[in-house]
């Protein structure tokens, strides 16, 4: 899901500011040197030792990944502990953006994007969401191994919806109720509505504009 939707969400961020990933988010060395505190509490949970450099985003995801693959749902809540210990760590820290990455090395805007957006994904699944993470987690496991070819292809013609002038805002709605309806086809009806949440998170976090004029919405669950 991650996967695509960074690149729906790069352009309509290149599309937002004028130039490619530009980032005004701008906090004190002082607190930069907090948040890069914050991440290296979080990355020892995952026995990832970070010094002032932040892993690579999808170093760090895989080892997510295989700790959930492996260990399935009932390492969730520790996922999810490590996760709102790392929102509470960051939350005095309102001028945080994507910058944030960049100060602790990340490579390029893909990478700081790519941790900017996870963080609000983790925030949805860990808080406001945990529900429904905790009872789809495995239908939502299954249904991303077999359907992610689709889901891929919802956000692929919202690039193209975009590109062809349909309105952003609109053109995401589509994309995310196509994903809702692969998933609650594959899974049930929450599992749609978790889907779409994590991907209305996200785009809040690239570009709050559609979210903020109410444009972006999801169903509620069942
Ligand atoms: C971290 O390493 C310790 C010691 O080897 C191990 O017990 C623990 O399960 C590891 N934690 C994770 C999240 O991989
Ligand atoms: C950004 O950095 C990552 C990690 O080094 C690299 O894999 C990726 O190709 C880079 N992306 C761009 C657009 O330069
Ligand atoms: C999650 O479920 C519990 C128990 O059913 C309930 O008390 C709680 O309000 C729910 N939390 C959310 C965020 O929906």
């Amino acid at each position: 899901m991650l996967t695509m939707l960074r690149f729906l969400l790069l352009l309509l961020l290149a599309f937002t500011s004028g130039a490619a990933a530009q980032f005004t988010d701008s906090c004190t060395s002082e607190v930069y040197t907090s948040i890069k505190q914050c991440y290296v509490q979080y990355m020892a949970g995952y026995n990832i030792s970070m010094i002032d450099t932040i892993p690579e985003y999808w170093d760090f995801h895989y080892t997510r990944r295989v700790l959930l693959d492996d260990d399935g749902l009932h390492i969730q809540p520790y996922v999810c502990q490590l996760g709102n210990t790392l929102s509470n760590c960051l939350a005095p820290y309102s001028c945080m953006g994507p910058n944030a990455y960049l100060q602790m090395n990340a490579a390029n805007a893909t990478e700081a994007t790519d941790y900017w957006i996870d963080l609000a994904v983790t925030q949805y699944q860990c808080g406001a969401g945990y529900n429904l993470t905790m009872t789809e987690f495995y239908c939502i496991a299954f249904c991303r191994e077999r359907y992610q070819p689709d889901v891929d292809q919802c956000d692929a013609q919202a690039v193209i919806d975009i590109q062809n002038g349909m309105d952003p805002c609109a053109a995401q709605q589509k994309d995310f109720n196509c994903q809702s309806a692969i998933y609650s086809n594959c899974c049930d009806w929450n599992a749609g509505v978790y889907i779409c949440n994590v991907d209305v998170a996200g785009s809040k976090a690239v570009n709050p504009a559609c979210v903020n004029a109410g444009l972006l919405t999801c169903p509620a669950p069942r």
